[in-house]
């Protein structure tokens, strides 16, 4: 009786604190509720990090129907070879980007030989076969091919990276190291064919995973660095007198620290962008994805490859930027009900705000459709829980990052950009704990306070803390938009995900919905649910750094 006193008082007290224009102290616990009251603090004096306008990408991949990971094939009918062009929702769920930028390529992008005019030998795709490296043998990849797809993404409105081939002319010695430069000849004629036919391509990358030790095969730094400078001189060559040409990009691999160091060095002039590629959840066949997407030391340690990279190219000065080129968390296609899930947009969110907080400029997703890690059903084509993740980031996340930290626990996770669209700051707050709603605030230090916190809205006393603090109601600018994922019932594995309570999905017409936010004062703390993702637009929170 007296403990529910207690709590019934405690919960007043809150409210009134809540209320009141009293510094709320970081962190209240100790008792058995479980409220979390706490801080974001968005450092507004400076940017720390720009993105590309359009940070989200997405990939297609070349894996025919029988690839298969763990006795199940995941891959359907969703190659570059074979994916339905005429699908009413896949127009529909790139069209709602516009533009969605598209990354070809994947492991087999290296064993793709392209149709050339006067070829002698049928253009026959990928069969498998497990004597070849990567399970299949070359594949050709026919030109009527890259005319519907250039097509469909002109419709769609994409932007296009492909993938070449890097292992053309090369040898492969017994310890999986390519012997011999790259014979970009093949290369060259797709470009040719590509740039007659009046197609916009973004970027041209060369290779998959070759990098660092390789997945299968790898390619020295040094002999990389000299068949990019081929590639720079090609496209140089073949789009003189354009005044857009396309990127540069390689190497698409993992991240090693040395290699990636060499690399960089040597192409100052031919490299415009350096891909890394992502999978730190581990293999699609562990039970423990879950747990690790949970675990906020874990996902802190994602942080590392970013990091790192960002150092090479700073201490390097090259003129080269950071991309995610490929990034699909579990690799081996991923897991079934966990990659396809809600639970994944924990994961999937985090690593695109990290990302940006170490000044990635792009961040490719494995994948738009194909394996169990698609952003589209593979089956169905319907949306799975990330694809309104990455559109509502795309729509809400503009390109400037903003240093942000939330004090109290390390299981609110808490990013900040500029606004895309308009005035103020967007912010996404993710909840990775099952019993702790966390009431979070959002204050934001300027460059004349002498580091102490101070209110950045129009109706600033002084010594009040909290952009978020009482003021007149009715004046404009005293609310706040406020869009929050949760999982169906509850259910991480879902497939399905509610915006502000309610089930998002097609309409009856294949059409992806309009996504609106909730509007709440700025008197009310956000209050961001047990597993789950909060966007919130405040116009009213105007920072040097984002004008
Ligand atoms: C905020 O950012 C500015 C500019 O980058 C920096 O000088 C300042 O130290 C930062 N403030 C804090 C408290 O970190
Ligand atoms: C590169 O490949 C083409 C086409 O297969 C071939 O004709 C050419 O001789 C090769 N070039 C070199 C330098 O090996
Ligand atoms: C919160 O959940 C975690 C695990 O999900 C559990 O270990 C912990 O005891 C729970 N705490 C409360 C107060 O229920
Ligand atoms: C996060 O979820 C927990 C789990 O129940 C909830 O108690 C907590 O308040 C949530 N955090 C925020 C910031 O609302
Ligand atoms: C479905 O959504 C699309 C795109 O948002 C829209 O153009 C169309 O009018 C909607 N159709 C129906 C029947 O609501």
């Amino acid at each position: 009786m007296s403990f529910l006193f207690k709590l019934l008082f405690l919960c007043f007290w809150l409210y009134w604190l809540n209320q009141g224009s009293f510094f709320v102290t970081s962190q209240r616990r100790g008792w058995s509720g479980n409220v979390i009251s706490g801080t974001v603090v968005i450092n507004g004096t400076a940017s720390i990090g720009k993105t590309d306008d359009n940070f989200i990408c997405a990939t297609l991949d070349w894996w025919p129907p029988e690839k298969c990971d763990y006795g199940t094939c995941s891959w359907g009918r969703a190659s570059l070879l074979n994916l339905d062009l005429a699908n009413p929702i896949l127009l529909n769920a790139l069209k709602a980007f516009s533009p969605l930028k598209i990354r070809m390529g994947g492991t087999l992008q290296d064993n793709v030989i392209y149709e050339t005019k006067g070829d002698k030998n049928h253009c026959a795709p990928f069969t498998k076969s497990s004597s070849e490296m990567f399970g299949f043998s070359k594949g050709c990849f026919p030109m009527s091919r890259w005319d519907e797809l250039n097509i469909f993404f002109k419709k769609a409105g994409a932007m296009v990276v492909f993938g070449l081939n890097a292992l053309s002319g090369r040898t492969i010695g017994p310890d999986g190291s390519a012997i011999g430069a790259w014979n970009s000849s093949n290369a060259e004629s797709l470009i040719r064919y590509t740039v007659n036919k009046g197609y916009t391509i973004y970027g041209w990358e060369l290779g998959n995973e070759l990098c660092g030790s390789g997945v299968g095969v790898r390619v020295s730094a040094d002999q990389y660095a000299s068949d990019l400078n081929s590639l720079q001189n090609i496209v140089q060559n073949i789009y003189r007198g354009f005044e857009v040409k396309p990127l540069v990009i390689a190497p698409g691999g993992f991240f090693d620290a040395n290699w990636f160091a060499e690399f960089v060095k040597e192409t100052p002039k031919s490299l415009q962008v350096v891909t890394q590629h992502i999978y730190n959840l581990g293999a699609g066949n562990d039970n423990q994805l879950i747990n690790k997407i949970l675990d906020p030391s874990y996902l802190d340690g994602g942080n590392q490859p970013f990091r790192d990279l960002q150092a090479i190219l700073k201490n390097s000065g090259t003129s080269a930027v950071a991309w995610v080129g490929e990034a699909g968390g579990a690799y081996n296609s991923g897991q079934n009900l966990v990659s396809n899930s809600f639970v994944y947009s924990l994961w999937y969110l985090d690593q695109l705000g990290m990302a940006s907080s170490y000044d990635t400029k792009t961040y490719c997703r494995q994948t738009l459709i194909g394996g169990n890690y698609g952003l589209l059903d593979t089956a169905t084509f319907v949306p799975h829980p990330d694809y309104y993740s990455a559109l509502l980031w795309h729509r809400l996340m503009g390109s400037k990052v903003l240093s942000t930290s939330f004090s109290g626990t390390r299981n609110l996770r808490a990013y900040a950009h500029c606004s895309k669209q308009s005035q103020g700051i967007a912010l996404l707050l993710i909840n990775l704990s099952a019993n702790t709603t966390f009431q979070v605030r959002v204050s934001t230090e300027s460059p004349a306070s002498n580091g102490g916190l101070r209110l950045q809205q129009e109706d600033q006393t002084p010594r009040i803390n909290f952009a978020t603090m009482p003021g007149n109601s009715k004046r404009n600018g005293n609310t706040r938009e406020e869009y929050h994922l949760t999982a169906k019932d509850g259910n991480l594995h879902s497939q399905i995900v509610l915006l502000n309570g309610k089930v998002l999905g097609l309409n009856s017409s294949g059409g992806i919905p309009s996504m609106d936010p909730v509007k709440r004062s700025m008197l009310d703390p956000i209050s961001v649910a047990p597993f789950s993702v909060v966007f919130s637009h405040i116009p009213s929170i105007q920072i040097p750094a984002c004008k």
